[in-house]
């Protein structure tokens, strides 16, 4: 097993993961997030931060939100450092923030991703997810987002 393939230790974000949180974003071609909002985010009840970590190094993330009136949670960021990539992380990432999801009650978890992102619309596809339809100009650039969905609890 090669230091790549080494299972992440995955935790809860904390302020002093805002560097290399930051540093992530920089792999958004746009809508990147900035420190402000990822302070009022790891400060907010109704979200969750958390990092993937090997070695020390955060190497992934991932957000989800929450409303207290909405029975759908919604990915709000994901990303995994180039070099980490293929091995699993980022669906790693997308249980712990599903479970999450699951155990406040949520049935469904939503995302936008860019219409050309193909590596990460196949990877949620295999996740479960499905097309709810396209929202046009969504990012900053005036790209196109997919919105998909992904029902986490099947109601019996
Ligand atoms: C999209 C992104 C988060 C995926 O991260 P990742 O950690 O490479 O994702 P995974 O490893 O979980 O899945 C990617 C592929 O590896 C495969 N894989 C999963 N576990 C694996 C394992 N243990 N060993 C080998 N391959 C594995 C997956 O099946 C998937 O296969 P595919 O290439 O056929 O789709 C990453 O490419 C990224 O950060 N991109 C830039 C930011 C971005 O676009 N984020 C999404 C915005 S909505």
């Amino acid at each position: 097993m090669t230091i790549a393939e080494a299972a992440p230790r995955i935790r809860p974000a904390h302020s002093d993961d805002i560097d290399a949180l930051l540093q992530l974003e920089t792999l958004f071609p746009t809508d990147a997030m900035s420190r402000r909002s990822f302070l009022r985010l790891l400060k907010r009840p109704s979200a969750r931060v958390w990092v993937a970590e090997r070695g020390g190094t955060v190497i992934g993330s991932t957000v989800l939100l929450t409303r207290s009136n909405s029975a759908t949670a919604r990915l709000y960021s994901l990303v995994v450092s180039p070099a980490a990539r293929g091995h699993g992380v980022a669906a790693r990432l997308i249980a712990l923030a599903e479970a999450e999801a699951q155990r406040q009650g949520k049935h469904t978890v939503n995302l936008e991703v860019r219409t050309d992102n193909a590596p990460a619309i196949r990877l949620y596809r295999q996740l479960g997810y499905t097309d709810i339809g396209t929202l046009t100009g969504f990012y900053e650039d005036g790209s196109d987002a997919l919105h998909m969905h992904h029902r986490i609890v099947v109601s019996s």
